[in-house]
């Protein structure tokens, strides 16, 4: 699913932790003209990944990301112990613009990834969660965004500001929670919003996690786009809606990277990715497809309509799992991530063991 939007002022998010960036992946760089410097595709031999890398410019706060995955695995694989999981979460942006007003983006909000990535942390694994900036992020998802406005659950008494009793003890839960995350460093929340970011950063993060053998896993629930506008054809300014009256976009298709994640990239670590269809006659089929042609362990399958009540585990052996919410549960405000994630661990687990 695509569509393609306008910029727009994003709101200031209510999430700050140690661990923030102080880059923003969302701004524009405004000095950049295109740049005929960038090899076009280089003919033969070269393998589509390389092309990719060869002819796109990496972030520039590139060496920062990495700096601060390694002091992460650094952490957790002297002091703590515990396994890493590399969380992927919510859409890419496909700029149409070198000054970018408008772009190509899609549905996802980063549901799946923010919940996901707290049911990890609840399993005791320290979690890398890579997500689109301004996304739903662990914990403070449950007052972010237009659904549950955070003022609705204040109130005021004599002239202060305090939490309204009827939420006091379900927030005290996500808060201390939270500052347990925080405390003993078990997440580190790095953004991205074009494909080209998410593309770099997924490599470098890819390849400092080999050093965790085994112990790394990857869960992919990202919907990355594609199809995008190569950097050798964008153009710099923003395209007139004068001169054609209409708009006609040539885009080429995002090489397909989780084949080189999973030889080259990661070798050892354990990776989950999604499938995402709308037509529950193809789901099956197309995970399937996706275990032949990438070589990994394990898709969850999810359908659009149904993604927060119902997902199947489809296995290299050919085995299919449904886990499914009951009407009760999901009234009971369920998250079916809490069924996906131990799960997921018990996987990883057996994965560990076999590579010991
Ligand atoms: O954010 P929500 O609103 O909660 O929605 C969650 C979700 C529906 C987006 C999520 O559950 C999901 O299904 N994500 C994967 C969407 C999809 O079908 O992606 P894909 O078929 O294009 O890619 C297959 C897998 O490879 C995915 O795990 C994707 O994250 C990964 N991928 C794909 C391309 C690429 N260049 N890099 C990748 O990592």
């Amino acid at each position: 699913m695509v569509r393609i939007s306008s910029v727009s002022k994003h709101p200031t998010s209510s999430y700050k932790s140690s661990s923030m960036p102080n880059y923003h992946t969302s701004q524009p760089k405004p000095d950049t003209a295109i740049d005929r410097t960038v090899p076009d595709f280089p003919i033969a031999q070269v393998s589509d990944e390389d092309r990719y890398f060869n002819t796109h410019e990496a972030p520039e706060y590139l060496p920062q990301i990495e700096q601060q995955v390694q002091q992460f695995i650094d952490h957790h694989h002297t002091q703590t112990g515990k396994s890493v999981v590399l969380v992927t979460s919510g859409g890419t942006t496909v700029p149409l613009e070198n000054n970018t007003v408008r772009f190509i983006d899609n549905f996802s909000a980063g549901t799946r990834g923010a919940t996901s990535a707290e049911y990890f942390l609840e399993n005791g694994y320290a979690v890398i969660f890579l997500h689109r900036e301004f996304s739903l992020l662990p914990y403070s998802r449950h007052y972010s965004h237009t659904t549950n406005c955070f003022l609705d659950y204040m109130t005021e008494r004599n002239n202060k500001v305090e939490i309204d009793d009827k939420f006091a003890d379900e927030m005290l839960v996500v808060l201390r929670k939270y500052k347990q995350a925080q405390s003993t460093q078990s997440l580190l929340s790095i953004p991205f919003t074009t494909v080209n970011q998410y593309l770099y950063t997924l490599k470098s993060v890819s390849k400092l996690l080999q050093q965790l053998d085994s112990k790394a896993l990857f869960y992919l629930a990202a919907a990355v786009s594609d199809f995008f506008l190569p950097s050798s054809r964008i153009p710099q300014h923003k395209i007139q809606s004068q001169a054609s009256g209409k708009l006609v976009v040539d885009l080429e298709q995002v090489p397909k990277f989780l084949r080189r994640l999973v030889d080259s990239w990661a070798p050892s670590a354990m990776i989950v990715s999604f499938k995402l269809e709308t037509d529950d006659s193809i789901l099956i089929k197309k995970a399937k497809g996706a275990l032949e042609r990438y070589q990994h362990q394990l898709v969850i399958g999810n359908l659009l309509q149904t993604r927060k009540k119902e997902i199947v585990f489809v296995t290299v052996d050919g085995n299919q799992k449904w886990v499914r919410l009951t009407d009760q549960e999901l009234q009971d405000g369920v998250e079916i991530e809490s069924l996906i994630i131990p799960e997921v661990i018990k996987e990883h687990s057996k994965w560990i063991t076999q590579h010991k």
